[in-house]
């Protein structure tokens, strides 16, 4: 009796184990031809650890610029592995980040989705890259989100308009090699937001009468394509890089794109020296407050374009560095996956407000 229970025993276990075998092959081997087909394409035989992919959903693009999202954006076009940035809000509960553009959200054209339920670990990031008089009314915002993400060096995710990046150009080049050589006017500007409330529109029509400054953008009813911008910009001595609003850490393409890639040495209206000083070198730029009058500063700007020694001196930072600046939303977003590690686990901005003012 004992060896006969033993007996169906082994013969069940046998069928089960049967039964399994069948069963996995039908639901595995189904699987094969398109696994393989998946291998074949990878470059990497190595096998993809998808615990540690992030996931970013962009709530809606700023300013409406839709760009092409196909394929891996992020690894593919700016080199960034095991980062998927997509701008589909159905993935809303996949999401590790979820990115929502300041602007939408305060001229009401978007809203939070608060109504979603939100998986413990995503994330929700403020973003904004205008500074805060710009930035409008945060306060219904308290409490919602996790990561703020500016060109402020405190955000959570920095972001900047520039930078500048170490280069090594080799030996055999030399200052004057950087310097364009076709240069007529001595200060040049470009504005699209002309406003009289503008500091920077006071320190232009003082400086004016003391210099003569060529001014282009749709302000003045010469807009300027990016390929005419950096020709103009490169015949200039002198760019006027005026900040729209003197704010922390407020340095913009004004500075990094219009003066520094144009080939001018940028005359700034912004945050305090030091604030430039710790993106770019003492030497690369003239601050308006270094001077006790616009008078002593257009008698400066005068002299200096006409000692080649002197002015080829604020293009020495060129023979070490090159500039990096701001190019595209998506590589902005892709940028988040690199600093995961590096973010506090848990946050929340009760008043988002208030960092804002800080
Ligand atoms: C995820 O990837 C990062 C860098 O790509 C690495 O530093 C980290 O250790 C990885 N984490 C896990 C859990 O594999
Ligand atoms: C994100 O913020 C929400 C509050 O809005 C909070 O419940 C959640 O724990 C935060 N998540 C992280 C990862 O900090």
């Amino acid at each position: 009796m004992v060896e006969l229970c033993a007996h169906r025993w082994t013969i069940t276990a046998v069928v089960l184990a049967c039964l399994t075998l069948i069963g996995s092959l039908l639901i595995h081997g189904l699987q094969w031809p398109s696994l393989v087909a998946f291998r074949a394409q990878m470059p990497d035989p190595k096998p993809v650890d998808i615990t540690n992919i992030t996931t970013i959903v962009l709530w809606y693009w700023p300013f409406g610029q839709t760009a092409a999202l196909k394929g891996n954006v992020c690894s593919e076009r700016f080199g960034i592995p095991n980062c998927i940035l997509v701008d589909d809000q159905s993935l809303f509960s996949r999401a590790d980040f979820v990115i929502f553009h300041n602007r939408e959200l305060i001229n009401g054209q978007q809203r939070l989705p608060v109504h979603l339920s939100r998986p413990q670990k995503q994330r929700w990031v403020w973003y904004s890259l205008e500074s805060p008089v710009h930035n409008g009314n945060l306060r219904p915002f308290a409490g919602h989100f996790n990561c703020t993400m500016s060109y402020r060096h405190d955000a959570d995710i920095h972001g900047p308009y520039g930078r500048l990046v170490p280069q090594d150009f080799g030996t055999g080049l030399t200052v004057e090699d950087f310097i364009p050589k076709d240069k007529s006017s001595l200060a040049c500007w470009v504005v699209s937001n002309y406003a009289p409330h503008h500091k920077r529109t006071e320190v232009y029509n003082k400086l004016k009468t003391i210099i003569p400054v060529d001014v282009y953008g749709g302000a003045v009813n010469r807009r300027l394509d990016d390929k005419t911008l950096r020709s103009t910009i490169s015949r200039c001595y002198f760019y006027l890089s005026f900040e729209n609003s003197i704010s922390r850490d407020y340095i913009t393409e004004k500075f990094w794109y219009n003066a520094l890639v144009g080939g001018a040495v940028p005359v700034v209206l912004g945050p305090r020296r030091e604030q430039y000083e710790a993106v770019a070198p003492k030497d690369s730029f003239i601050h308006v407050d270094d001077f006790r009058s616009l008078e002593e500063l257009g008698e400066f700007l005068r002299k200096l374009a006409k000692d080649k020694q002197r002015y080829a001196s604020y293009f020495n930072w060129r023979l070490k560095y090159t500039v990096e600046y701001f190019k595209d939303w998506r590589e902005e977003f892709c940028r988040i996956c690199p600093k995961v590690s590096s973010l506090q686990t848990q946050k929340v901005y009760n008043d988002l407000d208030a960092w804002e003012r800080k």
